[in-house]
């Protein structure tokens, strides 16, 4: 009995300390808080929902509604001016619209990725993601050993070499599209295009033939989903996975991770036999990938990991994007078909009834690339970045002490009509050759350093299959679908651009 009430004594008293520790940590941290609070607070900004959490949970009531978070940015700019703070936690957010500022922050290699985000993509709910890959590296070093290397696969003279790929993966997208003229059955754009777009990364980055238009059952297309959105809930929402509910959803996307990096294995061990039997392999990303590990002195055994890193980088970084451009471009020339009918009179006096389109052609199309990037002005598909600002700075007349996040949006820019006349209205001739370039608020590839590395590759993929659709095909939009955006972290058409195919009315392209 003695013995039971000593130790039962112990335990009150191991309580009590441990709750004595506890609450001093809690009021420690409340006051961190309500120092950061009062470090930042002179900035203008909307006001905090909850002491803790700050605005957080204004964003997940966005998300939860399934509206584009970058809407509430723009509306917050248009009040609080073109450098506003945020909140959650102990950290501070500034979201910055200024041109001077976004100039300055984004071209200089001084302000490093934010750590706070691009870490959080290290892994997906315990399954290691990106990693340390050329996207999510913030470690200056680190990533400009990579970019170096990754350089020549993205060089011009690399990427003349790709129009054959590019033409051979759109044609078979436009042997697709003639079925579905002909049993006259409607169509999910979106979905074709991401068959497309990957398609052409898997078989120009690493030599994989996947030919999804023709093998429905792939688990990519539907992996690379699962991830992305995946990535949007573990980024913006850190109590995720903490709610039974979501667990099956979690456990999905670890599954869809392990997936992609297994298939990366695979083919970086495929690619590896085949340089040690010193077989003739192509100067493409994946040897650029196996490269960087083999000069990453640091790496040590992590090698491995490293490599299937950049895999998965340029897996997801090298197809999403723009076959959500690809999707958004069909919407908006199915929306305005004076546009179309511009766009496809320039396609006919450019490449004709031909069908391999050079790369010469290309440069030739001057008002699709207008339509292009009119395309990513209204739907930057990677709409946003972030930079860590370590001294302390002004913006705007308003001293920024150092510490913070900057965040910036070629979303919220894009659609201010002091950067963007009548800003909601898809005007291609904004971007016409003799007009005035936009100054630092318009960089859906983002700018400076970090910039994407396969942006010209990107512009050449898209405009080889919108030359192809314009030359070959009519298509109507599918009445009552919304044109909404649903937001995923990158941005896509909302209800997949259902739209009826037609053949034009002309005799067959040159083969
Ligand atoms: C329309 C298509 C595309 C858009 C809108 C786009 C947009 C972007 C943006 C905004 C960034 C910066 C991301 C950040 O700051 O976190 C980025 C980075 C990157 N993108 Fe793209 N991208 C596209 C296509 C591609 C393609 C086709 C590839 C590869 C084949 C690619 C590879 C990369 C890489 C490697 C980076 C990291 C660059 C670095 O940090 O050095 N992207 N992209």
């Amino acid at each position: 009995m003695a013995v039971f009430s000593l130790i039962f004594g112990c335990a009150c008293h191991a309580l009590w300390y441990l709750f004595f520790i506890v609450l001093v940590a809690f009021l420690g941290y409340s006051l961190y808080i309500k120092h950061i609070h009062m470090k930042y607070d002179h900035i203008p900004g909307p006001p905090r929902n909850s002491f803790f959490f700050g605005h957080t949970p204004t964003f997940l009531r966005e998300m939860k509604a399934e509206r584009v978070v970058h809407e509430k940015l723009l509306e917050w700019a248009q009040t609080y001016g073109p450098v506003y703070r945020l909140n959650g936690l102990h950290h501070a957010m500034i979201v910055v619209s200024c041109p001077e500022a976004t100039k300055e922050i984004l071209m200089s290699p001084k302000y490093p990725k934010d750590k706070f985000a691009y870490k959080r993509l290290f892994h997906l709910f315990g399954q290691r993601f990106l990693g340390n890959g050329m996207v999510t590296a913030v470690n200056h070093e680190q990533w400009y050993k990579q970019r170096r290397i990754m350089d020549p696969a993205f060089s011009s003279l690399y990427l003349r070499g790709l129009m054959s790929t590019f033409n051979e993966r759109a044609e078979r997208l436009m042997d697709k599209l003639a079925d579905f003229a002909d049993c006259k059955k409607e169509t999910c754009m979106l979905h074709l295009v991401n068959c497309v777009t990957l398609d052409v990364i898997a078989k120009v980055a690493f030599g994989v033939d996947l030919d999804l238009l023709k093998h429905t059952d792939s688990p990519f297309p539907k992996a690379i989903e699962v991830c992305l959105e995946g990535m949007m809930y573990h980024v913006r929402d850190a109590f995720f996975q903490l709610i039974p509910k979501n667990w099956p959803f979690v456990n999905e996307v670890r599954q869809a991770c392990k997936l992609l990096r297994d298939t990366g294995y695979r083919w970086i061990q495929a690619r590896k036999t085949a340089i040690q039997h010193g077989e003739e392999v192509p100067k493409d990303i994946l040897t650029q990938i196996i490269k960087s590990a083999d000069k990453e002195e640091s790496m040590g055994k992590d090698d491995e990991e490293f490599m299937l890193d950049n895999f998965v980088t340029f897996f997801i970084a090298g197809q999403e994007t723009t076959a959500n451009q690809l999707a958004f471009c069909i919407m908006e020339l199915g929306r305005h078909p004076d546009i179309l009918e511009k766009a496809r009179k320039e396609v006919d006096d450019v490449i004709g009834m031909k069908q391999e389109i050079s790369y010469d052609d290309l440069g030739k199309l001057v008002y699709l690339s207008q339509v292009l990037k009119e395309t990513l002005r209204l739907y930057p598909t990677a709409p946003g970045t972030s930079r860590e600002v370590h001294e302390d700075m002004v913006i705007n007349g308003i001293h920024i002490p150092g510490g913070v996040t900057c965040a910036f949006s070629s979303y919220v820019t894009s659609r201010m009509d002091k950067f963007f006349k009548d800003p909601l209205t898809f005007d291609p001739d904004r971007f016409h050759p003799d007009a005035p370039k936009p100054y630092y608020c318009y960089y859906p590839f983002s700018l400076g350093p970090r910039s994407c590395l396969g942006q010209n590759f990107a512009q050449m993929e898209a405009k080889v299959v919108m030359a192809k659709l314009l030359q070959r095909f009519e298509f109507n939009l599918v009445p009552g679908q919304s044109f909404d955006i649903r937001d995923v972290g990158t941005l896509r058409p909302k209800d997949g651009v259902m739209s009826h195919i037609k053949h034009r009315n002309h005799s067959k392209v040159n083969e």
